[in-house]
């Protein structure tokens, strides 16, 4: 009988103390393993979620050993910008299809899959958009075309894609115009434009998963907020979205605890896929143009990396749809020409400690 009170009362403390955790500190270093899984990882490519880069066109067509690693590493590509609407729309009803063909031929050649980024974002939107005069029906007429024309063209061809990228702003809002960047979709056709978006894509493609992008979730809680709460109001109106991208560019020195949490916040609250989309973890944060590169610089990233994996491979297998490094190499990285070195892959194609450390991520736990 006593033993039945102390385990009752055990059971007790155990509930109130996980109901009354703060959200903020989620994620503890776990005892037990991560996976059950026994083949240990060794490429990128036998990852226990899926592993992508982004890629670029010019690189894919004049750098045969960028393109050696893209093929050989990895089994998802994301579109760094050759699904913009800046490289795709020309004018009302005028496409430049060849970036996006190339790079979904590509992928189609060599057994991959293609994560679209982006249908609407407030940057890299062309002139004519720009310029266009109309009323809100005329706003969601083009919108409406613009994706019905993309996602259509690439049924079946892309498998996943960012719907909607950065709407949210530093106090948590969904923007019309953030310092002197404007949201025109937001402007002309006001916050249903994003439902509407969803809907389309939806429509167009009924199988593709659909995704909502932003960068913040793991230093702001404003932002963590804004997301939340746009995305279960999306949810609850039963927008069709399947999944969340925190992009993630981060630097070594970010606190490892928030870039964790983050994850696992965003898995929780959202119980959507979670897709670390465009990762990369920078060692010049303050853009020194003098910064030498060391090995201690290196083992440091190598220790975000895998701890970044890590967290990815704790959240539920299902809203497990990976991570997608944003870019291949470290030239190749938006961030340069800064001083830099962002990536998994060093300017001589050779595998950095980071990609040792993310590799390191895969295998915790595997026995
Ligand atoms: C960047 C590309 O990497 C650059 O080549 C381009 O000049 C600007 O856009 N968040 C995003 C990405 O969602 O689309 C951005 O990509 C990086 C920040």
């Amino acid at each position: 009988m006593k033993k039945k009170y102390i385990f009752l009362l055990v059971l007790a403390v155990c509930f109130i103390g996980l109901t009354s955790c703060n959200n903020e500190y989620l994620y503890t270093e776990p005892n037990n393993p991560v996976t059950t899984r026994t083949d240990t990882s060794e490429s990128l490519k036998d990852s226990p979620f899926p592993f992508g880069l982004a890629v670029s066109v010019n690189y894919l067509k004049n750098d045969e050993c960028y393109k050696e690693i893209v093929k050989g590493e990895v089994t998802r590509i994301s579109t760094e910008n050759a699904m913009k609407m800046n490289v795709i729309s020309r004018g009302r009803k005028e496409y430049n299809w060849i970036d996006p063909d190339y790079i979904v031929g590509f992928a189609h050649n060599n057994n991959l899959k293609i994560h679209g980024h982006t249908l609407l974002w407030y940057r890299q939107t062309p002139q004519w958009i720009a310029n266009f005069k109309g009323e809100k029906e005329d706003w969601i007429e083009i919108m409406k075309e613009y994706i019905f024309d993309v996602v259509g063209r690439y049924k079946g061809k892309v498998s996943s894609w960012d719907v909607i990228n950065e709407v949210i702003n530093d106090n948590g809002e969904v923007y019309e115009k953030n310092g002197s960047n404007e949201n025109l979709w937001m402007k002309n056709i006001g916050i249903e434009y994003i439902d509407l978006a969803f809907h389309f894509a939806h429509e167009a493609d009924p199988d593709a998963l659909l995704f909502y992008n932003e960068y913040g979730y793991e230093y702001s809680q404003s932002r963590r907020k804004g997301v939340n709460e746009l995305v279960n109001s999306l949810k609850k109106r039963g927008v069709p979205i399947h999944g969340i991208g925190l992009q993630m560019h981060t630097n070594i020195n970010h606190p490892i605890s928030d870039l964790r949490n983050s994850i696992i916040m965003l898995a929780d609250s959202t119980k959507l896929q979670v897709h670390i989309s465009e990762l990369d973890v920078s060692l010049n944060p303050k853009h020194d143009p003098a910064l030498k590169l060391t090995d201690e610089l290196l083992k440091r990233q190598q220790v975000h990396y895998c701890e970044i994996v890590k967290a990815m491979n704790r959240i539920p297998k299902e809203q497990q749809f990976g991570i997608t490094c944003w870019g291949v190499i470290d030239s190749s990285s938006y961030m340069a020409p800064n001083p830099d070195w962002p990536l998994l892959f060093d300017n001589y194609y050779q595998k950095k400690p980071a990609y040792q450390g993310v590799i390191e991520g895969f295998n915790v736990g595997v026995n």
